[in-house]
C-alpha cells in the first residue's frame, strides 16, 4: 500500500493550544470536585484523553468503554444502532463524569452513551469532544466542551483513523478514501 500523507486541517500547535484551553476551563469548572472521572470511548479517544487528562490540574481518574455501531440500515432514532462491547470497571453512581470523545459525526454514539450513563445516576454528566461535524448530525447530542467544528471531510490523526491507519498523527489531517 503506497504511503499517503494526509493534508493538514488542524495543526499540532493549534491542537495543543486547544487541549490546554479546554483543560483550563474544565479544571476551573470542576475546581471543587475531588475526583472527576474521565470516560474515554475506545478506540478513538485514547490520544485526546491522554493529552487532556495530563493537562488537567484537578484530581481525576480514568476509565474506558468500547462501543460498536451497526450498519446504517439497522439504525433507528431510538436505539441509535449502537451497542456496548466493553463497560466501565467502576460504578459511577454519585460520581462526576466527563465523557471524552474524539469525534461526533451523526451523534448516535454519544447520545446512546449519555442515555446509558445517565441511567446509572452520576452526580453530573458532561461531554468533551475534540471535533464535530455539524453537517453530519442526525440526532441531537450534548457537547459541553468542544475543540473544533469541521466540515464533512474524512479526518485522521489524534486518535482518528482511516482503516486503523493514522491514529497517532499529531495533527488532524484529511484523507480522500475514494482517491
Ligand atoms: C467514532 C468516534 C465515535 C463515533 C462517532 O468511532 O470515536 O465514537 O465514531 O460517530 P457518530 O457520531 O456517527 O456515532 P468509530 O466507530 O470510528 O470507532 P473507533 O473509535 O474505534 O475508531
Amino acid at each position: 500500500m503506497s504511503e499517503i500523507t494526509p493534508e493538514v486541517l488542524i495543526s499540532e500547535q493549534k491542537i495543543q493550544k486547544k487541549v490546554a484551553d479546554l483543560a483550563a476551563r474544565i479544571s476551573a469548572d470542576y475546581a471543587d470536585c475531588d475526583d472527576l472521572l474521565l470516560v474515554g470511548i475506545l478506540k478513538g479517544s485514547f490520544i485526546f484523553l491522554s493529552d487532556l487528562s495530563r493537562a488537567l490540574t484537578i484530581p481525576r481518574s480514568v476509565d474506558f468503554m468500547a462501543l460498536s455501531t451497526y450498519g446504517e440500515s439497522e439504525r433507528t432514532q431510538t436505539d441509535g444502532a449502537v451497542r456496548m462491547i466493553m463497560d466501565l470497571r467502576r460504578n459511577i453512581t454519585g460520581k462526576h463524569v466527563l465523557v471524552v470523545e474524539d469525534i461526533v459525526d451523526t451523534g448516535y454514539t454519544l447520545s446512546y452513551l449519555l442515555r446509558n450513563l445517565a441511567a446509572r445516576q452520576p452526580a453530573s454528566l458532561k461531554t468533551c469532544v475534540l471535533v464535530e461535524k455539524p453537517e453530519r448530525r442526525e440526532v441531537f447530542t450534548q457537547i459541553d466542551y468542544l475543540g473544533f467544528s469541521i466540515p464533512d471531510v474524512w479526518v485522521v490523526g489524534c486518535g482518528l483513523d482511516w482503516a486503523e491507519r493514522f491514529r497517532t498523527l499529531p495533527y488532524i489531517g484529511v484523507v480522500h478514501p475514494e482517491a
